[in-house]
């Protein structure tokens, strides 16, 4: 199976999973350890924007950082442009905040709409490079998912 046609059935079992259940928590811990599961990354979660920051949400992987301000680091400056970053060497990214010494590369996609900012998905690689623009379109497709099945409904 090619990774394009294994991001698609992802995203179609995803979108099953998401329907059989209403609470959000419950919905972005199995999202998590569905990714953990298809690609192993070394951290895969969620930070959500609560009270002007953000503050950790389901993960699968080693411990992290509990609050994030809107700007800093990757997750921020994700959560501050709503826009989604690779970031192939997170040593070259001014001001990443490293959870773990062992995060090499990542890529966050925001969770937002015209309203508002939901929060962000966040995954690290233990390896350089490790995402491409194919991931980051897979990962904000299911930020838009996740957007109508967990957030506006
Ligand atoms: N590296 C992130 C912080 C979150 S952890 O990687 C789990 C950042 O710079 O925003």
């Amino acid at each position: 199976m090619s990774k394009d046609e294994k991001f698609e059935l992802l995203l179609r079992q995803m979108e099953h999973l998401l329907e059989a259940e209403t609470n959000v928590i419950a919905n972005l811990s199995n999202v998590a350890a569905v990714i953990k599961e298809a690609f192993d990354p070394l951290w895969v979660g969620f930070y959500l924007f609560q009270e002007c920051e953000l503050i950790l949400g389901p993960f699968q992987g080693p411990l992290a950082c509990t609050r994030i301000p809107i700007g800093k680091g990757v997750c921020g400056t994700v959560a501050q442009s709503k826009k989604g970053i690779v970031v192939p060497n997170v040593d070259e990214f001014p001001g990443h905040i490293a959870c773990s010494a062992l995060s090499k590369s990542e890529l966050v996609v925001p969770i937002f709409d015209e309203n508002k900012l939901y929060g962000v998905l966040d995954i690290d690689s233990a390896e350089l490079n490790h995402f491409d623009e194919s991931d980051l379109h897979f990962y904000q497709s299911l930020a838009t998912l996740l957007l109508k099945k967990c957030f506006q409904e």
